[in-house]
């Protein structure tokens, strides 16, 4: 795998840097590139984006006038199209976070998307990256392709684990991340592999767990947990995710792979008990619905790579009820985003549940 490969160069930046950012107009792709303007007003950063159902340009809104910043949609499947806007912009780095990420959606509909986009998608990345000598690629993935940890197990998943996905749509992710690891030994294309574990924070997609219950809440629906709610996952704020990608870009070593977690395992009923509490909504609205098919226990994250590399997390494990609360009145704030993505969500199945 690519953990066991061993390089000695660094990623360091040269010069100006161009980060083209794959899937930025997604949750954590916009989180990131908010956080990375803010960080280095001087980046030039484009968002390469299909705009899918799940891609929202008003993620950007406050920033789209930004001269540093710049919108190109286009697939990244489509090899031609990626060449010709990292020609265009003379981009330096690139970061993929463009995926189909929706567990339900890949058992429940077609697979396909998934596979176009998780492994090929990557893939021609991964040629794109070769042909323009690109001085870094990072490809985000997620904890998922490990699949599954027991409640009672003594251990984490490290980058050593072997990647052993359950879901269909953990299995397309491992397929990019495993062309990842090919393209670095054969050709030596600078690539680099996160496996990070469930985010939470603003611009997620309602469709996803704690911005799903949120929204039920808030109108005094029912919230639907899948099986017994006990499946646990290890939370992480969309920032400290954040902080982890830009660590790596500038100090990452090609060819390695890196866990993002913070030690934050927390069951699916302590979260929707969380949520209610914030909101002052009673514990009545919870509903048990039938589990999802092949359900993973439990993930947790061994971040210890990652932590001796420099990476500081701001919101650990006692301050995730912080971050929870932040992330609530995030969306109590901005009425006009969740009026919005509410009229874009008609299709979406009342009994679609969480991501994790
Ligand atoms: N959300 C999580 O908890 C989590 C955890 C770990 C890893 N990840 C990984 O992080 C990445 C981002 O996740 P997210 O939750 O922000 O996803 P998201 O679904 O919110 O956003 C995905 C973005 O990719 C774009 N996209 C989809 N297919 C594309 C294509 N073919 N070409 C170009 N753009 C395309 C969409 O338009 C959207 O903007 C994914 O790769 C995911 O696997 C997510």
């Amino acid at each position: 795998m690519l953990s066991s490969i061993k390089n000695t160069d660094s990623a360091k930046y040269r010069g100006a840097v161009k980060l083209m950012v794959a899937g930025g107009a997604g949750f954590i792709g916009s989180n990131f590139i908010h956080y990375m303007l803010g960080k280095y007003p001087d980046y030039e950063i484009v968002n390469y984006d299909k705009l899918t159902y799940a891609g929202n340009l008003d993620n950007l809104k406050s920033i789209e006038t930004n001269p540093h910043y710049h919108f190109e949609q286009g697939d990244i499947t489509d090899l031609t199209r990626v060449n010709e806007v990292i020609k265009k912009y003379g981009i330096t780095h690139l970061i993929n976070f463009a995926a189909e990420t929706h567990v339900d959606r890949s058992i429940h509909g077609g697979i396909k998307d998934f596979v176009l986009t998780n492994s090929l998608g990557v893939q021609m990345l991964l040629d794109a990256a070769r042909a323009n000598n690109l001085e870094l690629m990072l490809q985000v993935s997620t904890d998922e392709v490990y699949g599954a940890l027991g409640l009672d197990e003594d251990r984490k998943f490290t980058e050593d684990t072997p990647i052993m996905p359950n879901m269909p749509y953990a299995a397309a992710k491992a397929g990019g991340d495993l062309m990842c690891h090919a393209y670095w030994v054969t050709h030596k294309t600078p690539v680099i592999v996160t496996h990070c574990s469930n985010n939470y924070g603003p611009y997620q997609y309602p469709e996803k767990l704690i911005p799903f219950f949120i929204f039920k809440a808030m109108d005094d629906q029912p919230v639907p947990v899948y099986g017994d709610g006990l499946n646990v996952r290890d939370w992480i704020h969309a920032v400290d995710h954040s902080r982890a990608l830009d660590l790596l870009l500038h100090k990452g070593t090609p060819g390695e792979v890196y866990n993002i977690g913070v030690d934050n395992e927390r069951n699916n009923l302590e979260i929707t008990k969380m949520v209610l509490k914030i909101l002052g909504k009673p514990e009545s609205l919870m509903t048990f619905v039938q589990d999802r098919p092949g359900h993973d226990r439990r993930y947790a994250i061994d971040a210890t790579k990652i932590l001796a590399l420099g990476w500081e997390p701001v919101y650990t494990r006692d301050k995730f009820e912080q971050g929870l609360k932040e992330t609530v009145q995030w969306y109590l704030d901005n009425s006009e985003w969740v009026h919005k993505i509410h009229a874009r969500m008609s299709e979406i199945n009342q009994h679609i549940s969480a991501k994790g």
